[in-house]
């Protein structure tokens, strides 16, 4: 299982941070919750569930019979979008803003929840009047502007399945997902602004567009200007959306209504669409949000910087802070435009109280010095979260001294795409926190961490995370391949969810996260097959065969190296000269993305196989992290690994 690179962060660690006692007075979750979750799982989820609105009561909580498929609040129904937007005005907060918008540039706008609920009208009929209606998947792929979260909602409004796909992501990749998800809408706009200049992004849709005969128009917002490319599919956004009345009856759904899809990397090639339902996604986002971040929504200011083409997106920006009337920052750019302090000065400008982003940025910015955020007052900062990969303590204390200023409880939280939410995690005005641990299961939650033969571990052993009890946010299956989910996270051990991470229980029965298990890197908190990248490089037409493994990285985690071994006839001076590594790394990212860009590839004459033919990845990751090399007595080839040691050569990091 886990390497041992992975298990080194184990010793032991002395420091624990209790809450002070004016955090933990004025918390929302209070010690009591975990006794009461404890005395009744169930009844406990219902009294979250009952923070939101519901236009008809469910009759049963939880309906496991047809397990691992699961049903909550059967026979509740809700609209979404009305929970987190429109009973906010009704109740009098019309004015409260929503979002505070700024993009790379230095635009700003605040969005209120009266205008936020004037546009998600606004964009609900439009969607309609395209043809649009419950049940229909809409991909939206869009920079962070305010009408990503209006598009989102908009779907979620009409009971239509969005799939948002990271405008990160190539043209492939979104071809991809919008074929798999066969969708109706492609939502976009014809650029996005990153790092001082604008990138079109319209281009990418209509070449993926051209392969996707399900797509009957396309919806284009305006926001970096200058010509693009028009199709007669495509509408501009300003055009339909913008003539709409602001009137729109919200309609209840099913409580298990689709409200979204979201496309994540596995062990094979093809990324799976992950199906999240209504009524329990909604409940245990805004409950741990409420929980876990301790949202106020009169004062707080909060900032997630992930995107929304990621679930923590979703999660803790659309779904979760919405539904709690959370006042939040919405960023558009990258951290360093146009300088390395913008996020700090975000947080200076905007008061921030509670910041949520995750320890690649935090290790990015620990590298880039402390002069940054020293120079910009984070005195409004009251609680930090981290998310996406585990936090190293280093980077766990940096977080608490320089950003935090030695007062803000860091929540670490674990969870993944298909969790929905938040699973493991400490409460920041209960649990005393160890930097480095995501602490415990939440309330209502259950795990373990269990061995080979699915038998739990105690304290102060390690082992494969899994969860025990289903909950309102689980995943409830894969888009169109109900039997790729029972295989993927029910059959290792079938009464528990696999989660894919090792993890380990300290002595005081903390746990601490270890890293995947299985084919899946984590770069910079984002999860990449190993598959999909080796897929990718062997799609070349001068590659014959490809190993891909992630190998530590002191700033993203993991970092992507890839073995390669060329076609014969590639000649000799090619295969040894640069020019067909940066070929190959931007074949890459024209296939997946720029996130999946090897760092390095190494084009080597043989791979190390065992004698059955299953590439030794472990030897491959020793190269690859320049250590001595583990055992390699089962490899069908003893020699291998010294020609591989001999022909070495790496790409240039020019990203
Ligand atoms: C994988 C899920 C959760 C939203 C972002 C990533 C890793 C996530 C933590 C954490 C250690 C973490 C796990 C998990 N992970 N959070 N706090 N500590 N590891 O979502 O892309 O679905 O990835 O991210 O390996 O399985 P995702």
């Amino acid at each position: 299982m886990a390497d041992d690179a992975a298990l080194s962060n184990l010793s032991y660690e002395e420091r624990v941070f209790p809450p002070t006692p004016e955090f933990a007075r004025q918390a929302n979750a209070q010690p009591s919750i975990y006794a009461q979750a404890d005395a009744d799982r169930l009844a406990f989820w219902e009294e979250q569930a009952r923070h939101l609105t519901w236009a008809e009561p469910w009759s049963q909580v939880l309906d496991w019979s047809q397990a691992p498929f699961a049903k909550w609040f059967v026979g509740g129904r809700l609209n979404v979008a009305y929970n987190c937007v429109d009973r906010h005005v009704e109740d009098g907060f019309g004015d409260q803003v929503a979002l505070q918008f700024e993009g790379e540039q230095g635009d700003r706008r605040d969005v209120t929840y009266r205008e936020l609920q004037d546009e998600v009208c606004q964009a609900a009929n439009a969607l309609t009047e395209l043809g649009v209606a419950a049940g229909d998947r809409v991909a939206i792929y869009l920079p962070m502007i305010p009408e990503a979260i209006v598009a989102m909602l908009a779907c979620a409004r009409i009971g239509a399945p969005h799939s948002v796909v990271f405008a990160g992501f190539s043209a492939e990749a979104l071809r991809s997902r919008i074929d798999d998800a066969t969708a109706k809408l492609v939502i976009t706009a014809d650029g996005q602004n990153r790092r001082g200049s604008a990138m079109p992004l319209k281009p990418a849709v209509d070449e993926a567009v051209a392969d996707c005969p399900s797509v009957e128009n396309v919806l284009v917002v305006r926001r970096t200007g200058g010509d693009v490319e028009w199709t007669d599919k495509d509408v501009w956004w300003h055009d339909i959306v913008g003539r709409q009345s602001t009137q729109h009856t919200p309609e209840a759904f099913d409580s298990e209504h689709p409200l979204f899809i979201l496309y994540t990397s596995g062990t094979t090639g093809k990324p799976k669409g992950i199906l999240h339902t209504s009524g329990g996604y909604l409940t245990q986002v805004s409950s741990t949000h409420r929980n876990v971040h301790d949202l106020k929504p009169d004062t707080d200011v909060f900032w997630c910087t992930a995107d929304i083409g990621w679930v923590t997106g979703h999660s803790y920006i659309v779904y979760g802070p919405l539904a709690n009337r959370a006042t939040q920052v919405v960023y558009e750019g990258t951290p360093d435009t146009p300088g390395k302090d913008r996020w700090w000065d975000i947080i200076e400008r905007h008061r921030v109280t509670i910041l949520y982003t995750a320890p690649t940025a935090i290790r990015t910015f620990m590298k880039w010095g402390d002069e940054y955020p020293q120079g910009k007052d984070l005195s409004s900062l009251r609680l930090l979260g981290s998310v996406g990969e585990p936090i190293n303590p280093e980077a766990w204390m940096w977080y608490r001294d320089v950003i935090g200023g030695n007062r803000c409880p860091i929540v670490d939280t674990w969870w993944q795409t298909e969790t929905g939410g938040m699973m493991i995690a400490p409460l920041p005005g209960v649990t005393g926190c160890k930097p480095g641990s995501a602490m415990g299961p939440l309330p209502g939650v259950g795990a373990a961490i269990v061995d080979d033969h699915g038998t739990p571990v105690g304290h102060g052993s390690g082992g494969y995370l899994v969860l025990t009890e289903p909950w309102p946010a689980m995943l409830r299956g894969i888009w169109g391949d109900p039997q790729r989910y029972i295989d993927t996270y029910w059959s290792r051990w079938p009464q528990y969810y696999f989660a894919g991470d090792g993890a380990k229980w300290d002595t005081d029965g903390a746990i601490w996260l270890l890293g995947r298990v299985d084919d899946v890197m984590n770069i910079a908190g984002h999860r990449i097959s190993t598959t999909e990248v080796e897929s990718a490089l062997v799609s070349h037409p001068k590659v014959a065969e490809a190993a891909v493994v992630g190998a530590n990285d002191d700033t993203t985690g993991q970092g992507i190296v890839a073995f390669v071994i060329l076609r014969g006839g590639v000649p000799a001076e090619e295969a040894e000269g640069d020019a067909i590594v940066t070929e190959l790394r931007n074949h890459v990212a024209h296939e997946i993305g720029p996130i999946a860009k090897p760092r390095q590839i190494m084009v080597v004459p043989e791979l190390p196989k065992t004698r059955s033919g299953k590439i030794m990845r472990r030897l491959l990751r020793d190269v690859a992290e320049n250590r001595a090399l583990g055992d390699a007595t089962t490899l069908a080839d003893p020699a291998v690994m010294s020609l591989i040691a001999e022909g070495l050569k790496s790409g240039a990091d020019d990203d």
